[in-house]
């Protein structure tokens, strides 16, 4: 059976040439969809098999003899491009520099993003892993400081008019649905935090958006796997430090989103998808001089 997701309804095409095939069987290996299958040493293909094709494309990548060809599914076979080369590929500890560096950034030049430099953002993003092909991730890009600020503004404007959901009476009338946790996060982090962005931004400061020159809002359709957005917005982040920018995630305006009709249609978002995330993107004003060491709540093996 085909998996339905926003850009796909129905399996990819395979086309096998028999004449180059020698069987050696590695495509049916990854394949997990999987309608490639080895049977009695020869390599066959059974569309209808678990989900049939979902274009995921390794069996191209992986096929010495180049003699298998996926169509559908937003794959085909001219996105089999060059593997870079192992000394071109970052190693860990020039990839564990690039995360130690970073830091979330919310003071920024007064510096536009340039077009390309966003361009090779989203196009890092797109290599991201997604859980079914192809990517049900969107974004939404504003890439000026206005628009980020008329952004900035509709979400307070939002946050203002859902304040009530947020007050001490209505945390206590609901305790017994929404449980300790949310109410305790309420209490002391999302009412005190309402308040700064719609108290500051009447003075004319953005405590939400930072003033930022460009910021990316990643959301993906209702069949995709909700950690998609997220997946690809820190792909975006680290993407963002490669290229000497700055970058911070923004959990808050999604949760507005998700029930905001009037914002939804202004941005042209559609309807009935999942939220993700807001990341906020700029050249760095103030200069991080020292990394930190962090530690992760537990790591546990069993
Ligand atoms: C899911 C997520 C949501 C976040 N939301 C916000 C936010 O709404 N506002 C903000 O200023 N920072 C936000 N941040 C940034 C964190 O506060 C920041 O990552 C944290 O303080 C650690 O700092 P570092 O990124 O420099 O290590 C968010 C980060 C993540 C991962």
């Amino acid at each position: 059976m085909a998996i339905k997701t926003g850009r796909a309804d129905g399996t990819a095409q395979i086309t096998l040439d028999t004449e180059k095939c020698n069987d050696c069987g590695i495509c049916a290996e990854v394949c997990k969809g999987a309608p490639l299958i080895m049977i009695d040493g020869r390599l066959e293909i059974e569309e209808p098999r678990f989900f049939g094709c979902i274009g995921c494309g390794h069996c191209m990548c992986v096929c010495p003899q180049e003699c298998i060809q996926i169509n559908g599914r937003d794959m085909q076979p001219a996105d089999v491009i060059p593997l870079p080369g192992t000394d071109k590929r970052a190693d860990y500890q020039q990839l564990y520099d690039l995360m130690l560096s970073r830091r979330s950034v919310r003071n920024f030049r007064d510096r536009l993003v340039e077009p390309e430099i966003i361009d090779k953002i989203t196009a890092a993003v797109a290599t991201a892993p997604m859980g079914l092909p192809p990517s049900d991730v969107e974004i939404l890009v504003f890439d000026t400081p206005a628009k980020v600020q008329e952004f900035a503004a509709d979400l307070i404007a939002v946050m203002k008019k859902s304040r009530w959901l947020f007050s001490p009476l209505f945390s206590v009338l609901m305790r017994p649905f929404l449980g300790r946790e949310y109410i305790e996060s309420v209490n002391s982090f999302i009412r005190p935090a309402l308040d700064i962005f719609i108290e500051e931004i009447a003075k004319g400061h953005d405590y939400l958006l930072y003033n930022a020159p460009l910021a990316m809002y990643f959301h993906c359709s209702p069949y995709a796997d909700p950690a998609d957005p997220l997946v690809a917005a820190t792909y975006a982040m680290l993407a963002a430090e490669s290229l000497g920018l700055g970058s911070c995630m923004i959990g808050t305006p999604a949760y507005f989103i998700k029930y905001s009709k009037d914002l939804k249609q202004k941005y042209n978002l559609p309807r009935k998808n999942q939220p993700g995330i807001v990341v906020i993107f700029g050249y760095p004003r103030i200069r991080f001089r020292k990394a930190l060491r962090r530690r992760l709540a537990k790591v546990t093996y069993r």
